[in-house]
């Protein structure tokens, strides 16, 4: 079983896949941080973000370990992360260069701790459209962008990170920006993808609903 949950940041792809990858055994593949890796490694090298040939080459070099390494980093998800993934997942050659890496999963999907798994699901922005457009289900997630961005911002708050609202939604709406109107893989839902506003239920009904959702698609 293949599902993938795209859309914006802030807009609960996180919450869903980890409910679904639990309720139905699969193993769970955020992409966000394979972009999120490269960025920081440009940070802490030293390198300008608008350096796409380091940037490539960086991207060419990623590995799963050092993915997991740069994860425990305390700007992997802060905002200087946030910017960076979203500067350097513009480049379609970067985007290229850790394409692969991302569909091999769902050949040998595999849980943290290597164990086998029975499907994948991916959470990302281009996961069903791009990684994997042979998905079983593929969700589009969506919320305004003041409820994302109070989201993300509780988010900092309890991982300790010093920011405000009004910065977060800020780098927010130019984060959507630029991954709407970029080139290459820019924010959109498949034409089959579900549409689902995260803003209109509370949580535990909106992960009930989507766990409902796939039975339904895949007759379970
Ligand atoms: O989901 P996230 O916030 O961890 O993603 C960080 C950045 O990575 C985001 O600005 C866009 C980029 N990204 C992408 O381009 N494609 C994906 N499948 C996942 C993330």
């Amino acid at each position: 079983m293949i599902i993938t949950v795209d859309g914006p940041a802030g807009a609960g792809k996180g919450t869903i896949s980890a409910h679904v990858a639990k309720t139905f055994k699969l193993a769970y593949f955020d992409t966000g941080m394979v972009y999120r890796a490269v960025g920081l490694q440009m940070v802490l090298s030293g390198y300008a973000l608008e350096d796409k040939q380091k940037a490539l080459e960086l991207a060419e070099n990623m590995t799963f370990p050092q993915m997991m390494a740069l994860a425990k980093h305390k700007d992997f998800r802060s905002d200087i992360g946030s910017h960076a993934a979203s500067v350097i997942s513009a480049y379609p050659e970067v985007r290229a260069a850790l394409l692969k890496m991302q569909r091999d999963f769902a050949l040998n999907p595999v849980f943290a701790d290597g164990t086998p798994a029975d499907g994948v699901i991916y959470d990302g922005r281009d996961t069903g459209t791009v990684i994997c457009p042979e998905a079983d289900v593929k969700f589009f997630v969506t919320a305004p962008v003041e409820i994302r961005a109070q989201r993300r911002h509780k988010d900092y708050v309890v991982a300790g990170i010093d920011t405000t609202y009004e910065t977060v939604l800020a780098e927010m709406k130019k984060r959507d920006e630029r991954d709407q109107n970029r080139a290459s893989a820019p924010l959109k839902p498949a034409p089959d993808a579900v549409m689902f506003d995260t803003s209109l239920d509370s949580e535990p009904n909106n992960l009930a609903k989507v766990v409902e959702i796939i039975k339904q698609k895949l007759n379970l």
